[in-house]
């Protein structure tokens, strides 16, 4: 096989792979190879997630279909799959080289030994962090990833993560502070600050991750800071204070709650209660009363009961969330939840479960929406909207905001919202903000 001289991408997953698919691109592009579109790519990169079947069976699909065309692009499978399956992909399907979360920064060398015909295989998660060996950041969005912590120590029962992505990890300080600096520097007025357990965050000097954001909210240039995703048992008073203090945090948090039945959550692994988990959110809103809030949820985990599963109704109905993802049980391999087939839910209850609790969090998305009618915010364009002299950014709320302006994607500008729908807002662009 010849070097490669075009590459693809291909994200699947959270945030944090997203970050990754970056990272690997100027990777890749730092060895003078081009990015393309997939169709025409010497090597297509597919970036794997692992946390449901479905998400790992697209891979598999993703590489027929490549294989099919007759062309004969060099395929990476990188991700969390890769890390999970290893060898055993090759064994599935014809692939060049696999390469963990923790290794790529290695690609440029795996491609070179794929390229001489033999199968490239790292899975290592080394000591050293992979951050160090990665080139600087150059141009990106006006929202920009940054990912600052890896990996989990919480063993849900149901979740392949910590297996995938280690045991947690922070990055040091002053890595993430240059980072942030570069990612200003290139372009960014927004920073979400991820990681699997992003408010576990920490240094040897203890500040945590509310101490992280004092520091990057003095960053010139920087507009705005998020985090994702947090674990309730991690939500320190330092960064629930921070909601109140720090003027560029903006006012959003995604705490997943997976489940509303104390005996579910234990039987989870969660560690915190429905009550714990409530207490902090009336904390979180006495800081900071019109936050945004988002949750993850899981629906038929063994031995869920019909009454179970109404807690979790009434638990979405307490909260009031602004957004919300959820998802149907799926069994993963190596974790203690597959282990258990005497309590199965079945498919057909499983999925009645799921559609009403997406009809109530439907629900409160729309009038968390119709109530953001008539208010004035900070809409940072991101994009061209649909229709010509259209353009799209998000609220401070992480709404999806499409208005007519002349303003250049990476402004802030001020808006009127004056019109709600179930996903998106329609706003009207008042005096604008010094850029
Ligand atoms: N670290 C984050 C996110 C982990 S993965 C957290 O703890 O919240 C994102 C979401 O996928 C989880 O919050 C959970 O709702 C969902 N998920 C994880 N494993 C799953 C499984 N086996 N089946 C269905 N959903 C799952
Ligand atoms: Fe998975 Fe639980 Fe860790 Fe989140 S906290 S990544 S759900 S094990
Ligand atoms: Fe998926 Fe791995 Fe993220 S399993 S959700 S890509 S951490």
């Amino acid at each position: 096989m010849t070097s490669p001289k075009t590459f693809h991408v291909k994200s699947y997953g959270c945030q944090m792979n997203v970050y990754d698919g970056e990272r690997m691109a100027e990777l890749l592009g730092e060895q003078g190879m081009t990015a393309t579109d997939s169709a025409d790519a010497d090597l297509v990169v597919l970036n794997t997630c692992h946390i449901r079947e479905k998400a790992t069976e697209k891979v598999y699909s993703e590489i027929g279909r490549l294989r099919k065309e007759g062309r004969k692009p060099m395929i990476a499978v990188a991700g969390c799959v890769a890390q999970a399956e290893g060898e055993e992909i090759a064994r599935r399907a014809k692939v060049d080289v696999v390469v963990g979360p923790q290794a790529y920064h290695h690609l440029p060398e795996l491609v070179v030994q794929a390229a001489g015909g033999a199968l490239a295989l790292d899975t290592d998660m080394p000591a050293a962090s992979k951050f160090a060996a990665l080139p600087k950041r150059r141009k990106v969005a006006p929202s920009a990833f940054l990912t600052i912590q890896e990996g989990c120590d919480k063993f849900c029962t149901y979740c392949v993560v910590p297996y995938t992505r280690g045991a947690e990890v922070s990055r040091p300080f002053d890595a993430i502070l240059d980072e942030a600096k570069a990612l200003v520097d290139a372009g960014a007025r927004e920073i979400t600050l991820l990681g699997q357990n992003v408010n576990a965050w920490d240094d040897d000097k203890g500040s945590g991750l509310h101490g992280l954001i004092v520091a990057l909210d003095r960053i010139p240039g920087l507009a705005r800071i998020r985090y994702t995703t947090s674990h309730p048992n991690d939500m320190r008073e330092g960064l629930i204070r921070a909601h109140a203090e720090v003027e560029k945090l903006m006012p959003f948090l995604h705490l997943p709650v997976q489940a509303g039945s104390n005996r579910v959550l234990k039987a989870m692994n969660r560690s915190h209660t429905r009550d714990s988990y409530l207490r902090i959110l009336d904390r979180v809103r006495a800081a900071r009363p019109d936050i945004a809030l988002s949750g993850d949820f899981i629906v038929g985990f063994p031995g869920e009961s019909d009454a179970e599963f109404e807690e979790t109704l009434s638990l979405v109905e307490a909260v009031g969330y602004a957004q919300c993802f959820s998802f149907k049980y799926s069994p993963r391999p190596g974790t203690p939840a597959a282990e258990r087939t005497d309590a199965f839910v079945p498919a057909e209850v499983a999925d009645e479960r799921l559609q009403r609790l997406q009809a109530a969090i439907n629900r409160d998305q729309a009038a968390f929406n119709a109530a953001t009618v008539g208010k004035y915010c900070t809409i940072l364009i991101e994009r061209p909207g649909k229709r010509l002299g259209q353009m799209a950014g998000k609220s401070p709320w992480l709404q999806s905001v499409h208005l007519e302006t002349n303003a250049a994607v990476g402004a802030l500008i001020e808006v009127e919202i004056v019109q709600a729908g179930p996903n998106s807002l329609g706003g009207v662009a008042r005096a604008p903000l010094a850029a």
